[in-house]
């Protein structure tokens, strides 16, 4: 039996994925809004089913390195939310989220990148948190910046996204740095 992660932030629930969301996150990753930025999607239903099947795998890894959430508010799934460690050794890990487009523009990005750090620096004692963007995705990139994270550069062609070659910002934060912003 893993240890399951329930993560609240003010106004919204961070909990393991369950074979039960199948539905929730099909509205989300069928939109092609939604997916516009991403290397993936718009999902099948096959492919969002295989998607949970994968992140639920993932739930059993020992030790974890991977940390896909579902966001939920009042109990209704809204979004997903990842941190993933890439090197155990030297503690770094990026993180990512995708919302239902209906909740956008309401700052749960923002909240949800926030816990996300707090989780990885405060729970996994982490030395470096970094995310990319695509660098057309002024939203996300607003919210790196947001989270206190600083522009590390400008990744040239490192995805190809429905065929099309595309830039991403490279964004991080240190150890050091967030402990600085949270005792402001
Ligand atoms: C990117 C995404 C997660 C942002 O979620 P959100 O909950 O709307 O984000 P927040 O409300 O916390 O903050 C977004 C900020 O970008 C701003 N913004 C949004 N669209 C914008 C645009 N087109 N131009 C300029 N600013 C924009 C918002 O006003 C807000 O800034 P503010 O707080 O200064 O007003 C959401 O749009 C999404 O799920 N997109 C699809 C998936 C995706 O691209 N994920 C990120 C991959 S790197």
């Amino acid at each position: 039996m893993h240890s399951q992660i329930n993560i609240k932030t003010r106004r919204l629930l961070l909990r393991e994925f369950i074979k039960d969301d199948l539905a929730a996150v099909q509205s989300y990753a069928s939109d092609s809004e939604v997916v516009r930025y991403m290397e993936w999607g718009p999902n099948s239903v096959d492919e969002t089913r295989e998607f949970i099947s994968r992140v639920i795998a993932n739930q059993d890894e020992k030790p974890r390195l991977k940390f896909e959430l579902a966001i939920l508010i009042e109990n209704k799934l809204i979004g997903a939310c990842n941190l993933t460690i890439t090197n155990a050794t030297t503690k770094q890990a990026f993180i990512g989220y995708c919302f239902n487009k209906t909740y956008w523009g309401k700052g749960y990005a923002t909240e949800v990148a926030k816990k996300l750090l707090n989780f990885g620096f405060n729970q996994l004692k982490l030395h470096r948190i970094y995310a990319t963007c695509d660098v057309g995705n002024i939203a996300s990139k607003k919210v790196l910046q947001k989270i206190g994270m600083t522009k590390e550069g400008h990744l040239r062609e490192n995805k190809i996204i429905r065929g099309e070659w595309r830039d991403s910002f490279l964004f991080s934060i240190l150890e050091q740095e967030y402990n600085n912003i949270k005792t402001v």
